[in-house]
């Protein structure tokens, strides 16, 4: 009788992560949750304005070394947000209990590696207001629940922009949503608003 022989096909598959963005309030008390797709290398950046007395119960572990959210919630020095390197996998834990985290307003924003070594990536987390310098490159804006609430419809989260100082050669575009893996080679229809406008054919005719 022949001995049934197993075939494994080891496939070499390429796979790409795509940048994260993970509610606090998804986060709740039943363990320690495996945030997949997380490549090594990437940066972890927390956009928050939940008070560290909850951020200091959340736990970040990678590399073996655990932190909690609160030390994220600051700048550095030259008003960059604090960041944390990914090493390996990230895991996430809390002790909030579920309504405590229910209400938690911020989020945790994870780039790929490509956007974490490339010095042309930054990220702002807008608190109260930030300048923004930026030769070229992108710019990630991550907004922070607005406070104080005064009005049912205010927005929830939102930024304002103003006083752009542009040289004539530049030109910036403003996109919704998060830089996808690929951001520098697809154009992903996501910009509202460009400066020099380039308007399309038709939106604007000037009657004389
Ligand atoms: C959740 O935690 C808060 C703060 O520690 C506490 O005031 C509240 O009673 C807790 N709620 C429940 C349902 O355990
Ligand atoms: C960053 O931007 C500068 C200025 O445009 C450019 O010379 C440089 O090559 C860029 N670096 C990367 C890694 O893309
Ligand atoms: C931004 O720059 C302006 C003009 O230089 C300055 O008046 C303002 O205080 C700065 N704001 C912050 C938050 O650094
Ligand atoms: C962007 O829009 C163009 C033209 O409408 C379309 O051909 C392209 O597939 C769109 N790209 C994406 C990523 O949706
Ligand atoms: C732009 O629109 C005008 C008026 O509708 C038309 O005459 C012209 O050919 C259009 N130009 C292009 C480049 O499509």
């Amino acid at each position: 009788m022949r001995t049934p022989v197993l075939l494994l096909a080891f496939l070499a598959i390429l796979v790409h992560a795509d940048p994260l963005i993970l509610p606090l309030n998804k986060f709740l008390s039943f363990g320690t949750s495996l945030v997949k797709n997380v490549e090594p290398g990437a940066d972890l950046y927390l956009a928050s304005k939940d008070s560290d007395e909850y951020l200091k119960n959340i736990q970040i572990t990678t590399g073996g070394n655990s932190i909690t959210l609160d030390s994220l919630n600051g700048f550095n020095a030259d008003s960059s947000p604090i960041c944390l390197r990914i090493i390996d996998t990230m895991t996430v834990s809390t002790t909030n209990n579920d309504t405590i985290s229910s209400w938690l307003g911020g989020n945790l924003y994870v780039t790929t590696k490509t956007q974490a070594d490339d010095p042309n990536f930054s990220v702002y987390v807008i608190k109260t207001q930030h300048n923004i310098t930026m030769k070229s490159g992108t710019s990630v804006i991550l907004n922070t629940k607005l406070e104080p609430f005064v009005y049912i419809d205010q927005p929830y989260k939102t930024s304002y922009v103003s006083g752009i100082q542009q040289s004539k050669d530049a030109v910036v575009d403003f996109k919704w949503g998060i830089p996808s893996y690929n951001w520098q080679s697809v154009d992903t229809n996501n910009t509202f608003f460009k400066n020099p406008m380039d308007l399309k054919n038709d939106t604007y005719r000037s009657y004389v």
